[in-house]
């Protein structure tokens, strides 16, 4: 059984930002073929700016915990200040999580840059998917 930090368990609980942007500037979605999980995430842009970050997550307790925590992250971010946000970031930002969901965070930190994937690719901008940094578990 995995033991949570107070801070998984607040997120778990109280997730922010759950729901949908309906006129999102760009919408990315990923998932775990293994445990099953998705995850999308809502992003509104201005000014290259993350000016709304929105998310939905079919997953488990720690899935929630780190949609939750990214979209916090992200916000009023610049959008190459968001692509940084890394599953380590996430992980420690969430004061860690057992090694056997450490794929969750990976989760979160690549729906968030499809999101942002999106918005470039509909601006016509160039796509520059950044090295996308895994952990194992
Ligand atoms: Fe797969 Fe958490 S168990 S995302």
């Amino acid at each position: 059984m995995p033991v949570y930090s107070d801070k998984v368990m607040d997120h778990f609980m109280n997730p922010r930002n759950v729901g949908e942007i309906e006129d999102a500037d760009g919408i990315g979605e990923e998932g775990n073929p293994v445990c099953g999980d998705m995850m999308t995430f809502y992003i509104k842009v201005n000014d290259s700016r993350l000016s709304d970050v929105k998310f939905k997550t079919f997953g488990c307790g720690a899935a929630i915990a780190v949609s939750s925590i990214v979209s916090e992250m992200a916000r009023g971010k610049t959008l190459e200040e968001a692509r940084k946000i890394t599953p380590a970031l996430v992980a420690e930002e969430l004061q860690g999580l057992p090694k056997n969901k450490h794929h969750c965070s990976n989760l979160g930190a690549q729906a968030l840059n499809k999101a942002i994937d999106d918005y470039l690719s509909k601006q016509g901008k160039p796509v520059k998917t950044r090295r996308r940094e895994k952990r194992n578990g």
